[in-house]
């Protein structure tokens, strides 16, 4: 029995917006994973840190971007085997998961490279979780605005929900390895809209999918007003 990763990488970052320096022609956009923070890409952060939990790491890189991110995972000193994603956040973990040839008793955790900073502690739980007998784990933080029915063409706003009885999901998702290798494999099978996490791929199948506590430096670096409180999380911990 291993512990295992897959780190989700194959995003485009396309509402990062992140861009090659300015003053070098033509500027390309940069997919989110190989985006620095003090020195060290973004996906190098992820993988640095699920690599005090995990064993063995399988990277899902942009298909035109496997040797970028090798690189950036070799420079960070991160040992990791690093392969093409798929088109959907979905289909780049069932790329990874094939990639790790897991034992059915192993454990795998699940995490996206745009979590970078999840703590590892939290990742410990999630493991530990398993280890007590759930069939997967998974971080999650209390929902902190209003919620509310999107409005109609009218702009008319729809009914409030109950915030208390909602958490929001982090990554990673950790799971006995048999059970997230049944949920690809159903999902995949069925062809059903592409999920956006692996727990609800689990639950479907009727898999006991436990909670733990999430935390704030779990947030996922999405647009470019994340930047700042990653590059604080980057600075803090390299100092
Ligand atoms: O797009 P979203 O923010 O939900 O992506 C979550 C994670 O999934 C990111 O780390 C991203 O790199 C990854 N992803 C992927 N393959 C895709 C799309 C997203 O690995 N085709």
């Amino acid at each position: 029995m291993t512990v295992a990763a897959v780190i989700t990488a194959a995003g485009s970052g396309t509402r990062l917006g992140a861009h090659s320096p300015d003053g070098t022609a033509p500027k390309v956009p940069v997919p989110k994973a190989l985006v620095p923070l003090e020195g060290r890409a973004l996906v190098a952060w992820a993988a640095s840190r699920i690599a005090d939990v995990a064993e063995r790491i399988v990277v899902t890189a942009p298909p035109l971007a496997v040797d970028a991110v090798r690189s950036a995972l070799v420079e960070a000193g991160v040992d990791a085997l690093v392969v093409p994603g798929g088109d959907t956040r979905q289909a780049s973990v069932a790329a990874g998961l094939r990639a790790l040839m897991l034992d059915p008793d192993d454990i795998v955790l699940i995490h996206d490279a745009a979590r970078a900073f999840q703590p590892t502690e939290v990742m410990a739980a999630t493991i530990d979780a398993v280890h007590a007998g759930a069939d997967g784990a998974i971080p999650v933080l209390p929902v902190v605005d209003t919620l509310i029915g999107a409005p109609g063409p009218d702009g008319v706003i729809g009914d409030p929900v109950d915030r208390e009885g909602l958490r929001a999901v982090q990554t990673p998702q950790t799971f006995r390895a048999r059970v997230a290798l049944d949920a690809h494999r159903v999902a995949e099978a069925h062809g059903t809209p592409p999920a956006t996490d692996d727990a609800t791929l689990a639950r479907a199948l009727g898999h006991r999918i436990v909670a733990v506590d999430g935390h704030e430096w779990g947030f996922k670096v999405t647009r470019p007003s994340d930047l700042p409180l990653a590059r604080h999380i980057a600075q803090s911990l390299s100092g």
